[in-house]
Order: C-alpha cells, then sequence, then structure tokens
C-alpha cells in the first residue's frame, strides 16, 4: 500500500501501540532486556497515522525517530509499560502490543553496582514475575475494543499461538516464527494472524509496514 493513498479507515479513531523490549534493572549499570529493535511497532505507529488514527506509541528502550504526528509516551521498565498502555488504553478503539515485554524482573533492586569482588562466586538473581499487560487489556477491554497481541514462538508456532489468543482473551494474535536472523532487528517479517472468531489471515515475508497494514485491515474489520 503506498503512504500517500493510505485509506482514512482509522480517522477519528484512537490506537495505542507498545513498542520495543522492556529493561528491568538488576543494578545501577545492568539489566534483564531482550532483543526487540522496536521497528515492527513503530511500522505500526507510521501505517496507523497514515490511515488516519491518533496514535498513542509506548516505546521502550528504542533508538528511532518519533513517527511524525504520533503521541510518543517512552518507558524503560515493564511497570512503567503497564502504567502507560492501560492509561491510554482508556479511551482507545485499539490497542496492539508489539513490545516484548520482560516476563520476570529481579526481586530487589540493588542501589550499588555488584562487584565481583565481592565473594568470588556469582550471586544467584532471584527473579519475580512481572505483570501480563495484555491479559490485563483482555480482561478489562471496553465494550467494542479491540486487542492485538504478538507472539514470538519457537516449536508448536501455531499451536502456542491458539492457546495464549484464548489464554490472553485477545481479538487477534500475530504469530512470528523466531529462530536465527527471523524477525529480530529485520526489515521484513512473516507471520500467521489467528483470530478469535477462528479466522487465520497469513502474511507472506514482507517489509513489516506491509504487515502492519494488514494487521489494521484486520482491525477495522473488527472495529
Ligand atoms: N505481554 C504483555 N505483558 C507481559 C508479557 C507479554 O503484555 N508481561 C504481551 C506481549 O506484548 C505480546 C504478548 O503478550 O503482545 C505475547 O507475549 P509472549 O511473550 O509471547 O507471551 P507470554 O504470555 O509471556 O508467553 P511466553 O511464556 O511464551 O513468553
Ligand atoms: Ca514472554
Amino acid at each position: 500500500l503506498a503512504r500517500g493513498n493510505a485509506p482514512a479507515d482509522l480517522a477519528g479513531r484512537h490506537v495505542v501501540v507498545s513498542a520495543g523490549g522492556t529493561r528491568e534493572p538488576i543494578d545501577p549499570v545492568r539489566f534483564i532486556g531482550n532483543r526487540s529493535s522496536g521497528l515492527q511497532g513503530y511500522a505500526l505507529a507510521r501505517t496507523a497515522l497514515a490511515r488516519g488514527a491518533r496514535v498513542t506509541l509506548v516505546a521502550a528502550n528504542v533508538a528511532l525517530p518519533d513517527p511524525a504526528g504520533a503521541q510518543v509516551v517512552p518507558v524503560g521498565t515493564a511497570e512503567e509499560m503497564r502504567k502507560a498502555v492501560l492509561e491510554a488504553a482508556a479511551d482507545a478503539d485499539a490497542v496492539v502490543m508489539a513490545a516484548a515485554v520482560a516476563d520476570f524482573r529481579p526481586a530487589d533492586y540493588r542501589t550499588s553496582k555488584i562487584k565481583k569482588s565481592e565473594s568470588g562466586e556469582p550471586e544467584p538473581i532471584e527473579l519475580v514475575r512481572n505483570p501480563d499487560i495484555l491479559a490485563e487489556l483482555g480482561q478489562h477491554r471496553r465494550p467494542g475494543q479491540v486487542i492485538v497481541g504478538f507472539a514470538a514462538e519457537t516449536d508448536d508456532v501455531l499451536a502456542n499461538g491458539r492457546d495464549k489468543l484464548v489464554r490472553k482473551k485477545c481479538d487477534l494474535l500475530v504469530v512470528n516464527q523466531v529462530g536465527e536472523n527471523l524477525a529480530f532487528g529485520r526489515p521484513d517479517n512473516a507471520a500467521v494472524v489467528l483470530a478469535a472468531d477462528g479466522a487465520t489471515t497469513e502474511i507472506p515475508r514482507g517489509p513489516k509496514e506491509d504487515l502492519a497494514d494488514v494487521v489494521w485491515d484486520l482491525v477495522v474489520a473488527r472495529l
């Protein structure tokens, strides 16, 4: 879809997109993080803007230019992302969780840098679970609100995806197969979109913008 002649089918709509990957601090210089670049989330934000939406982009640890016209909310941790997403979702027509949210965080933050001289052997880092933002969105959705998740899977990709769609009560789940050189940090992506109504949409490998436009097509059909 060319940028100039995008349909204005999201005009008057507020959409929230999360992008990037959360970082959970261990001490002042270290964190638990992941390999999400934010490219897919930013492509979703740009295409939604081109289709006329008001866009809130909750961005975790990305090094990408702000899409012109988006309200960008920078966040660091999963807790910060949860707060920003739930606040923006209150009046949103659709929420797309493209961000990689760390499942766990260190149980306590060490205010001083951990030194290797302290004990000789490394201390284990105790982890606790982070809130599941997508599951909360699915649980507390406004009537008519469309909730979209992303899932990066290995192994039994589609069965895992179906499970996750049901468990998190979302309308659409975009399932990527991950592995060496697939998805992360690349400008292109391939996916299968699973819908709560049973529909399955295959998106062949192509630019992340094209994948984003298919996601918005599926969202618009459900608004
Ligand atoms: N997600 C979220 N909050 C979390 C973890 C994940 O909102 N704490 C969202 C992601 O943004 C994504 C979707 O849930 O849209 C699926 O993420 P994924 O990591 O695949 O799901 P998990 O439930 O964490 O399952 P897994 O054990 O496979 O990591
Ligand atoms: Ca996870």
